[in-house]
């Protein structure tokens, strides 16, 4: 039976489950677990396969509780303690979709954005773990909202001390601060360089979810943190191999999971 069909059926025989609360089977738009299986604390990264990685090599007794579209999500424990792991897809409006489900219908409490971001700064080098303080964007996903105002999404103060303290216990450096989250990728600006005007008020680096995130973890009153490796730098051109992609990724991974309760 296909979800709407299994729902309609449920509704239409509720006198059959009466002993059953109904909610247990109500599922998201985008996400196919039952509620209860998602932990309160999840960790969000965009590829869904490092959702699966996670799962496999961090995580223990981890179970996969979703796969529409593919964007694979999995509940297990590190250190004893119950985590997810749920892919998001790229850029806001496929971040927030997911973030949104999870605190609305499956009411998660935490969520820590697990990503690679591109430096902007000479001072932010290949591989740097950065702890995004706060996120500018140029999205039309927040600034729609605030109708010419501007909103400032800010990370979990909780969150980013944690972080950076569990981050000197862990001898991984990281830097802290303003990072931009923009709807483009590939940015052919018609005015030169596109993100000299970042670079001018000291944004550290670009991603393209965490304004997303913040604004939807204030509105709907939960905890969110975004952890970024540096893969890229967009003034020297520089990358990181696909294997030492994974390698920062993994470590950074480690950081975020020490942040669950
Ligand atoms: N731009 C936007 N997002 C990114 C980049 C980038 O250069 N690198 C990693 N995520």
């Amino acid at each position: 039976m296909n979800r709407d069909v299994e729902y309609k059926y449920l509704l239409d025989h509720s006198d059959l489950f009466l002993s059953l609360p109904l909610y247990f089977y109500i599922m998201s738009i985008h996400i196919e677990a039952k509620q209860g299986e998602i932990a309160d604390f999840v960790l969000l990264p965009g590829d869904p396969l490092r959702a699966k990685y996670i799962a496999d090599n961090l995580l223990t007794e981890a179970v996969c509780y979703n796969n529409v579209r593919g964007m694979l999500g999995y509940t297990g424990y590190f250190n004893g303690k119950r985590v997810s792991v749920q892919g998001t897809g790229m850029g806001l409006p496929s971040h927030m979709i997911y973030a949104t489900e999870l605190i609305n219908d499956y009411k998660v409490k935490t969520l820590i954005r697990i990503g690679t971001c591109g430096g902007l700064l000479e001072e932010i080098k290949l591989r740097d773990v950065v702890i995004a303080i706060s996120a500018s964007t140029d999205s039309s996903a927040v600034g729609r909202y605030f109708q010419g105002m501007t909103f400032a999404p800010t990370a979990s103060f909780r969150l980013v001390q944690l972080a950076v303290a569990n981050a000197a216990k862990m001898n991984m450096p990281v830097e802290v601060g303003n990072i931009l989250s923009s709807d483009l990728f590939y940015h052919f600006s018609e005015e030169g360089d596109a993100y000299e005007l970042w670079r001018r008020y000291g944004t550290l680096a670009v991603e393209m979810e965490s304004a997303g995130l913040y604004m939807l973890a204030s509105r709907l009153g939960i905890e969110a943190l975004s952890l970024l490796t540096v893969s890229d730098h967009l003034l020297t051109g520089e990358h990181v191999s696909a294997e030492e992609r994974q390698l920062n990724f993994t470590n950074m991974t480690k950081l975020a999971l020490s942040l669950a309760e």
